[in-house]
C-alpha cells in the first residue's frame, strides 16, 4: 500500500492536474488501477476499490455522474451525489486519488466524438435505454486514456456494461485489462447499487424478491426447465410483490450475450424490473 491508510485521498479535478500525477508514478515505474464510478460510493464499489489497492501500487477512483448514459433527465437529476461522503468511505482503503472531474474536463466545448460498440449493445439494458451504452463506453474511453491505467475494474452486477468495455478497450487497442470483479449483495440478496438509495422504506422491503425470483428460476433452469415454461410464474410473484413493470427476465450466454431457452452453455440470467419508480438490474450465472 502506498498511501496513508486513514489519510483521505487528494481530490483531482482537472486533467492537466492528473496527468501530472499519473506522468511521476509512470516515470517510477509504478502500475495504475482505476476504478470508474459515478459516487454515491457502497460496499460494491469499495470492493472493486479494494482488489484494485491489492494488484496495483497506484489506485485512482474516477467520480462523474455521466450526463451521456442518462437517457432520461429525470434519472439524471435524481441520480444521488455524494462526494464528500465517497471521499470518507474511500479513505481506509488507501486509495492515491479520487478524480472527480466537471463536465468541461471531460467534454470540452466542441467534443463531437461517441464510441459505439455494436452487436453486444443491442439487448437487454441496450434496447430499453436507447444511448447509454454509446454514453457510458464514451466516457469510459475517456477515462482510461486520461487516466493511462493498466487495470479498469468493473463489477458483474452490470455484467452487459463490463461486456461492452471489454470489447471496446480490445477493439480500440487502449492498452488496459479489464477486471470484472463479483455482485456484492446486502443479507438479503439486494444487489448493491447507488440506485437503491432512492428506494422508499417500503419498496426496500420488497426489493430482494428479485434477486429471490431469480435464484429459483436459475435452479430450475439448472435442474433442465426452460425460460418459456419458468416466466410466467416469475413474472407473477415480481407483480405480487408490487413491481410494477419487468424490461426483462432472460437467459443469456454469458459470452456474446445470445439469447437462450435453456443453459446449454455458460450463461446468465439476466433481469430489469421497476420498484415504486426505481430501475433494478440484476444477473446471476446459471
Ligand atoms: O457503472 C457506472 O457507474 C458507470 O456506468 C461508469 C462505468 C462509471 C461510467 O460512467
Amino acid at each position: 500500500m502506498t498511501a496513508d491508510s486513514h489519510r483521505p485521498a487528494p481530490i483531482v479535478r482537472t486533467l492537466p492536474d492528473l496527468r501530472a500525477l499519473t506522468r511521476r508514478w509512470r516515470d517510477a515505474g509504478e502500475t495504475i488501477g482505476v476504478v470508474p464510478t459515478m459516487g454515491a460510493l457502497h460496499q460494491g464499489h469499495l470492493s472493486l476499490a479494494r482488489a484494485a489497492r491489492a494488484d496495483c501500487s497506484r489506485v485512482i477512483v474516477t467520480i462523474f455522474v455521466n450526463p451521456r448514459q442518462f437517457n432520461n433527465p429525470e434519472d439524471l437529476a435524481a441520480y444521488p451525489r455524494t462526494e464528500d461522503e465517497d471521499a470518507r468511505k474511500l479513505a481506509p482503503i488507501g486509495v492515491d486519488a479520487i478524480y472527480v472531474p466537471d463536465g468541461a474536463q471531460v467534454y470540452p466545448e466542441g467534443f463531437a466524438t461517441t464510441v459505439s460498440v455494436t452487436g453486444l449493445t443491442g439487448m437487454l439494458c441496450g434496447a430499453h435505454r436507447p444511448g447509454h451504452f454509446d454514453g457510458m463506453a464514451t466516457v469510459v474511453a475517456k477515462l482510461f486514456l486520461q487516466t493511462s491505467a493498466d487495470r479498469a475494474y468493473f463489477g458483474q452486477k452490470d455484467y452487459q456494461q463490463l461486456q461492452v468495455v471489454t470489447r471496446m478497450a480490445r477493439d480500440l487497442d487502449i492498452p488496459i485489462e479489464v477486471v470484472g470483479c463479483p455482485t456484492i449483495r446486502e443479507e438479503d440478496g439486494l444487489a448493491m447499487s447507488s440506485r437503491n438509495l432512492l428506494l422508499s422504506d417500503r419498496a426496500r422491503i420488497h426489493a430482494p424478491v428479485l434477486h429471490e425470483v431469480m435464484a429459483q428460476m436459475a435452479a430450475d433452469l439448472r435442474a433442465g426447465a426452460d425460460v418459456t415454461t419458468l416466466r410466467p410464474a416469475a413474472l407473477a410473484r415480481l407483480d405480487s410483490a408490487g413491481f410494477t413493470g419487468v424490461d426483462y427476465l432472460e437467459l443469456r450466454a454469458a459470452e456474446g450475450l445470445a439469447l437462450l431457452e435453456r443453459p446449454d452453455r455458460p450463461a446468465r440470467l439476466f433481469a430489469a424490473a421497476w420498484l415504486a419508480g426505481v430501475r433494478l438490474i440484476d444477473n446471476i450465472a446459471v
